[in-house]
């Protein structure tokens, strides 16, 4: 597995990380514990000892079943969770809305107010069982407060040692650069924006400033949540009540074009490296010049296990230009720009 440093962090990440959204439920269908926990701990046998959550992931129930798989082995382990999405405590804003384990709406909103996120770090302790998050990053940005005020919250947390490094996430270049500013000698460590081969609307803005800035990118979502993996034929049906069942980017015509893709041109690559199209998709995500690591949702042992060992293939420049210049001609009857938890808002925020 190869391993980077985090922005000017002391962090260190393996280029393949674990991301807990789906072993939360709600979006994701019916989950599994066991095969959570037992995804977590292959992760951490394989090196992939990085794991990024989030309250709002199962109102929860991801950073409960991440504590309690990392019982006892905290001590490998890097913690990433975060603030500023709450559904306990609303104030009003009413920005949107997400799925339970049971299948209903439940009203959830952006706030990044210092009191709050100094509640929400207390209960992300608790809940994962740590006595310090590893890094803390603000979900989203809530325009309701200002950038400077959050960033002062979470140098206060971090001087207290709860935290041991800031982050933020779905960030604008102009944020960014106003939390750097805000957080002065102390590092913002990273930003993270979802990318992948079908979205890769950070190359133009976040990304180049990430690299001049040193400051490290977890991208999110680089298997565009199971797609870029060719398991999605088109006449598979989704659970109700399953989010992929209503997003564009899972329409029957766009599975077919980007299997097409997958089959044609990434399975030959694959075949020669005798690894999988995922490790492939993986692999080329983080050999782009500015990714630190790339978060990976894994639901059970096996998917962990396969997703970690695409940390350690190498791809080589012409398989990377081959497999960029077939996902350039790609056209999705809607791009897959993220349109689930927080899409709308964030289009809004940029
Ligand atoms: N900051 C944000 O706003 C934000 C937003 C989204 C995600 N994230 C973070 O990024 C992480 C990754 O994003 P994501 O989980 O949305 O999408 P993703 O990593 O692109 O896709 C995850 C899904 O892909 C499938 N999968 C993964 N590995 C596989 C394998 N080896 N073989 C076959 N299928 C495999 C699984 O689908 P099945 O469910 O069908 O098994 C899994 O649930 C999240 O867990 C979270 O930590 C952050």
């Amino acid at each position: 597995m190869q391993r980077r440093r985090l922005g000017r962090t002391d962090l260190e990440v393996p280029v393949i990380c674990f991301g807990a959204y789906a072993i939360g439920g709600g979006y994701w269908g019916d989950t599994d514990d066991d095969d959570a926990r037992a995804a977590i701990r292959a992760a951490l046998d394989a090196g992939m000892n990085a794991f990024d959550t989030a309250p709002v992931y199962g109102f929860g129930h991801s950073e409960r079943v991440l504590g309690e798989a990392l019982a006892g082995r905290r001590d490998e382990a890097v913690v990433m969770t975060k603030v500023g999405v709450r559904w306990e405590d609303l104030r009003g804003a009413d920005d949107f809305e997400m799925l339970d384990a049971t299948g209903n709406k439940r009203k959830v909103e952006r706030n990044s107010r210092p009191e709050s996120v100094r509640v929400e770090a207390d209960q992300s302790l608790e809940r994962l069982g740590v006595d310090r998050i590893d890094l803390i990053q603000v979900h989203a940005r809530d325009p309701r407060t200002p950038v400077a005020e959050t960033m002062g919250a979470l140098a206060e947390l971090r001087a207290e040692g709860k935290v041991r490094a800031i982050g933020v996430s779905n960030y604008s270049v102009a944020d960014l650069a106003e939390a750097k500013r805000a957080l002065g000698d102390v590092p913002l460590a990273s930003d993270q924006p979802q990318y992948s081969l079908l979205a890769r609307q950070i190359e133009r803005d976040v990304l180049p400033w990430a690299r001049a800035n040193d400051v490290g990118l977890l991208v999110y979502a680089p298997l565009e949540q199971g797609l870029l993996t060719g398991k999605f034929g088109v006449e598979r049906r989704f659970a109700e009540g399953e989010g992929r069942a209503g997003k564009a980017t899972f329409s029957a015509e766009n599975r077919k074009r980007v299997n097409t893709v997958l089959q044609t041109e990434v399975a030959p690559i694959a075949r020669r490296h005798d690894a999988t199209l995922a490790q492939v998709v993986l692999a080329w995500t983080v050999a782009q010049p500015g990714v630190t690591a790339a978060l990976v949702g894994a639901r059970n042992a096996e998917q962990a296990g396969e997703n970690a060992s695409a940390g350690s293939l190498e791809l080589d420049p012409s398989d990377r230009n081959a497999i960029e210049r077939a996902f350039a001609k790609v056209k999705l009857s809607r791009p897959a720009r993220w349109r689930g938890l927080l899409g709308r808002l964030f289009a809004r925020s940029r």
